[in-house]
């Protein structure tokens, strides 16, 4: 399967945490194989929130997990730090796996309910020792730094709220001083109101702790406000990479651009619609751009030729053989 390019990549950058390059993964089913993320390529450098945006079923869990090796991607390669996790045996990556932690979308169900929220946060430090700021007589200093008050040390999560329990994911994911933490839809089982808190407190965690956040929301103004980088996705492949600001003046992807105008409430000027219908199948994706079935911008060669990702200059990226190149437009969310 041919890939979407890796012109995006930052090869030059010291600072570059992880590089995932053309990297696959599928499930075999019953009678055919889902083409979960078909070659998808992506950085990370230090101190960045690289937001991934696309709608439901697009690839984005898959290709977070796939990073951490759950599941291990069919092809392609991870790099952490130079090192090709994909190449790594179960031992190998273990001794990587607290620098590269998750966070997901539903916080109470993600915490082990038999046991108190002090235990859950520790736990780490039991099975990979103090691995530098932390350790189990820290845990109170901890909790405080994500805003759970210690005395609550000994209730178990079924006693916290969603947002208090993300708070705790959060403190349980830091524990053991990860260089990255990838948050898989944080917010999105929380009320907005809360919403905005844990946004905040990642924000504040990753300044005062220097991690490094992968963001996955399908929500655009989500990713707008935590982001420092944005990579869109549809269907397995990446559409667009720019940086936040860029992405949300210049949407040049049919695809972005699409997802844009459906931001409720936006006093948006991109006005283009997605073409009726289904989400195509990801066990038999159209060939082409995957996106053509629903382009209003579609032509022959989209249907037959695979875009490949090209550079329009600065930080940002596209793989469409039609991009909207324009002057600014104003997206207001
Ligand atoms: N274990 C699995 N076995 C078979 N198919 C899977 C498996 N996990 C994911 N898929 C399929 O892979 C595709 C990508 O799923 P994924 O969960 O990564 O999408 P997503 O972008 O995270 O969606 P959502 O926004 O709903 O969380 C979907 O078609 C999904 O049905
Ligand atoms: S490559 Fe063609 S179908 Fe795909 S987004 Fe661009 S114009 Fe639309
Ligand atoms: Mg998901």
């Amino acid at each position: 399967m041919a890939g979407t390019g890796t012109t995006h990549l930052r090869d030059g950058d010291p600072n570059v945490l992880v590089r995932v390059e053309d990297m696959v993964v599928e499930f075999p089913i019953g009678g055919g194989t889902v083409h979960a993320v078909s070659g998808v390529s992506f950085d990370i450098v230090e101190g960045e929130t690289l937001g991934i945006v696309g709608e439901s079923g697009c690839g984005k869990s898959t290709t977070a997990r796939a990073v951490i090796q759950m599941p291990r991607p069919t092809s392609g390669s991870v790099r952490f730090r130079g090192t090709d996790l994909t190449e790594l045996g179960n031992e190998d990556l273990r001794k990587v796996r607290p620098d590269l932690q998750m966070i997901f979308q539903d916080p109470i169900s993600s915490l082990n309910p038999r046991r108190t929220v002090h235990e859950i946060i520790a736990e780490g430090l039991r099975v990979w020792g103090d691995r530098g700021r932390w350790s189990a007589d820290k845990i109170d200093e901890l909790m405080e730094a994500v805003g759970i008050d210690p005395r609550y040390g000994e209730r178990k999560p079924h006693q916290f709220s969603g947002g208090q329990c993300q708070r705790i994911s959060i403190a349980r994911a830091l524990v053991l001083d990860p260089k990255v933490i990838i948050c898989d839809e944080p917010v999105s089982a929380l009320d907005v109101s809360v919403q905005a808190q844990i946004l905040n407190l990642l924000q504040d965690m990753k300044a005062r702790y220097g991690v490094s956040l992968v963001f996955i929301s399908h929500d655009l103004s989500v990713i707008k406000n935590i982001s420092d980088r944005v990579m869109v996705m549809y269907m397995g492949k990446v559409c667009e990479v720019a940086g936040a600001d860029d992405l949300f003046a210049r949407p040049t992807h049919h695809y972005t651009r699409a997802l844009m105008s459906a931001i409720p409430g936006s006093r948006s000027v991109v006005d283009e619609e997605m073409v009726e219908g289904e989400l195509p199948s990801a066990i038999d994706p159209p060939p082409g751009c995957r996106f053509n079935t629903r382009c209003p911008a579609a032509t022959d060669v989209c249907r037959t030729d695979e875009p490949q990702i090209q550079a329009l200059g600065g930080d940002h990226y596209v793989a469409c053989h039609h991009p909207v190149i324009e002057t600014d437009v104003t997206v207001t969310t």
